[in-house]
């Protein structure tokens, strides 16, 4: 299978890891006419607001807003409404917050659509970040056996709890796949194209890897915006996933 050009470039999903607006459209711009996603994380949205989200969109881009909502199903269903309200693509909620408070989120999201499902956001639930290798999982978070076992069992619950997939590393995916269907989408961060710096996360592969994987989108932060220009290195990895 290899991939075209917009095809590779909408499976990036570039997460807009900043501190300020202005900061973020500077790279939005240096990035300007690649068909890419656009991603917001706590850090911006937190600084930014709904208000950046609305401009974003306006723009024409795709929006992931990646808060990872983790709370008592009533408030993540009152959450997941107002995220909806803003018009984002796709956004996420912890996959360990459990079945009922993930059916919930999607009760949120049908609610502010007036239950006109259509044009809803894709709801993808959180594994296990890819930050956290088995030994963090065992003794600090209290779960045993293996990280891809965890992984496994939140996709489960998450198909169950009727979300559209899930947010794990390009390693899993595979397994995940074959668990839950080719058609559950997967979200993978922790890619880290050849010869870059893994900074703190430990399950990785190369955005080709992560292609061959059959992942569906590829979250990439700081091998864009810490590059000297993030537009090559943005051009470099889709060219990457072209070659795959
Ligand atoms: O800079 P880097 O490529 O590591 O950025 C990865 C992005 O993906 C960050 O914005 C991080 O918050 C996000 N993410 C992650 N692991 C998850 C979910 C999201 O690394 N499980």
């Amino acid at each position: 299978m290899s991939l075209s050009y917009s095809e590779a470039a909408g499976k990036l999903m570039v997460a807009l890891d900043y501190s300020s607006a202005e900061q973020a459209k500077t790279l939005i711009r240096e990035l300007e006419g690649i068909p890419c996603y656009m991603k917001v994380g706590m850090q911006l949205f937190y600084a930014a607001g709904a208000d950046f989200v609305k401009e974003l969109k306006a723009s024409g881009y795709k929006v992931f807003l990646d808060l990872k909502l983790h709370d008592i199903p009533n408030t993540v269903k009152g959450g997941a409404n107002s995220i909806t309200r803003l018009g984002v693509d796709m956004f996420n909620v912890h996959a360990a917050g459990g079945k009922s408070m993930m059916a919930s989120a999607m009760e949120g999201v049908l609610e502010a659509l007036d239950n006109h499902s259509a044009a809803r956001p894709l709801l993808i639930g959180v594994t296990q970040l890819t930050s956290t290798d088995q030994e963090t999982m065992n003794r600090e978070i209290g779960i045993p056996g293996s990280v891809e076992s965890a992984v496994l069992s939140y996709a489960s619950l998450t198909k169950e709890a009727g979300l559209d997939g899930v947010v794990a590393s390009p390693l899993e995916v595979p397994a995940i796949k074959a668990h839950c269907g080719k058609d559950f989408i997967t979200v993978t961060p922790g890619i880290r194209p050849a010869g870059s710096s893994r900074g703190d996360q430990s399950r990785t592969l190369t955005p080709a890897e992560a292609v061959r994987s059959g992942t569906d989108y590829m979250v990439i932060g700081r091998p864009i915006t810490g590059a000297a220009v993030p537009r090559e290195a943005a051009e470099q990895i889709i060219g990457e996933m072209m070659e795959a």
